[in-house]
């Protein structure tokens, strides 16, 4: 049952604004770990990222060191990063390779790829101790639950709750855009990604990537400084390269922004739909689309190119760009610091040139040294400092509410810069923190 602070929780939420506690209150911060982060799924990394048996790649769950590990065969196991003799991290390495068994480096227990005992050393000393090779406190413990949509792993460290596909919901679009763009419907990951420590709660991340209001003021200097560019080049060279779209995209007005459509689902995931003009008519999105024409046929090719998607946001540790590959991951360090994961990816079978464009919205968009990404992470950084004044108590999400449809649980909007997103993410907040079980 819910004890006292999660009581408290209750009074910091209501339909339209949220109290400042909310992201600056440690306390707060204690219970998303362990109601949210150390519950639901959280996504563990793309198959790809260990393609071999042995191979591994660390990460977070919640303030659980965890491990994924390809095994034999399509296996993939997610562990908690710790020894069972004296509690050593056994992979040491942020990815690496196992070789034939994991194999701690203190001494030298060594572990399959799932986590059970491969073999100690001295074995006949343990004769006639507690000491059992087939008692789980003597392998290395696994996630609750490992489940994978279309090579993306989650892991849940709870063994209740719904399944991968029922939590997913209709979010699981996001994967099978991004999938369905491979002629073979399959991505691999581009090793290795961009790592940002953000100076901001969590929350601040999430919120932003559905935010529509801010590109146009946040990124109006780059925005308005690339269409100059692009402007230049038209004129001198006749075409502008389709990259610096990426860019003067930010100079769209509130009022076109606000065309797009927001969608809150259950579980708190969010929608951010239409299309930044990216299906232009150049000689390499042609060749793509012939390509998954042929593989597809020219109706499926249709609904795939035709998907009204900008971003997806899968509650609460990623966001998806499918129709340009990128995938961002965040790893809660505290209530004001926050990890972030940038990756991108590549469509198995398509051109190398759908390939690039995606590499340059990775450099120009998302990596940490473009101006757009560091204009983010500022504003995230003053939010942080804004929220733990005294200077007021509530954040207000006001935006066009009241105009939600609400279908079913499923929250609509025909606003694009409507504040949906973030109040249908603290609509899941607040079930989250205070769900009895
Ligand atoms: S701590 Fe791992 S083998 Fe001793
Ligand atoms: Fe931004």
């Amino acid at each position: 049952m819910p004890s006292q602070p999660l009581l408290d929780v209750r009074s910091l939420v209501e339909p339209d604004r949220v109290h400042r506690r909310a992201y600056s209150d440690p306390e707060i911060f204690d219970l998303e770990i362990k109601h949210i982060f150390e519950k639901t799924w959280i996504y563990a990394g793309h198959e790809t990222q260990v393609p071999k048996p042995g191979d591994y790649w660390q990460f977070q769950i919640g303030r659980q060191p965890m491990v994924m590990v390809r095994g034999n065969g399509d296996a993939v196991h997610v562990l908690f990063n710790r020894c069972p003799h004296r509690g050593v991290q056994v992979c040491g390495s942020r990815h690496g390779s196992g070789g034939d068994a994991l194999t701690c480096p203190y001494h030298s227990w060594r572990f399959h790829y799932d986590g059970s005992l491969e073999s100690v050393p001295l074995e006949s000393g343990y004769r006639d101790t507690r000491f059992d090779r087939d008692n789980p406190d003597f392998q290395m413990k696994r996630a609750a639950r490992v489940q994978r949509y279309r090579g993306f792993v989650f892991a849940s460290l709870d063994p209740k709750g719904p399944d991968l596909l029922e939590w997913l919901g209709d979010a699981r679009m996001a994967f099978d855009d991004i999938c369905d763009r491979s002629p073979v419907g399959r991505v691999e990951v581009v090793p290795n990604c961009f790592r940002v420590v953000q100076r901001s709660n969590w929350k601040f991340f999430m919120e932003n990537q559905l935010d529509a209001v801010h590109p146009s003021v946040t990124h109006m200097s780059t925005g308005y400084a690339a269409a100059d560019v692009e402007r230049k080049l038209k004129r001198e060279t006749g075409s502008q390269p389709l990259h610096y779209h990426y860019l003067s995209a930010f100079a769209t007005s509130f009022d076109q922004w606000d065309q797009l459509e927001t969608a809150g689902y259950p579980y708190g995931h969010t929608l951010l739909g239409g299309y930044m003009g990216l299906r232009p008519t150049d000689a390499d999105t042609l060749e793509h689309e012939r390509v998954l024409a042929a593989a597809y046929g020219e109706a499926k090719k249709e609904e795939i190119l035709g998907r009204n998607i900008h971003h997806v946001l899968i509650y609460p540790s990623i966001s998806v760009q499918s129709p340009l590959q990128q995938l961002r991951a965040i790893r809660p360090i505290s209530h004001d610091r926050t990890m972030s994961e940038i990756w991108h990816f590549r469509l198995v079978g398509a051109p190398e040139a759908i390939y690039r464009r995606s590499l340059w919205y990775y450099n120009l968009v998302n990596s940490p040294s473009t101006m757009i990404n560091a204009d983010d992470l500022e504003n995230w950084q003053r939010g942080q400092f804004g929220l733990n004044s005294n200077g007021g108590d509530w954040v207000s999400f006001h935006r066009d509410y009241g105009r939600d449809r609400d279908a079913n649980g499923e929250l609509h909007s025909t606003n694009g810069c409507s504040e949906l997103p973030m109040r249908a993410q603290f609509r899941a907040w607040l079930k989250y923190l205070t769900e009895t079980e």
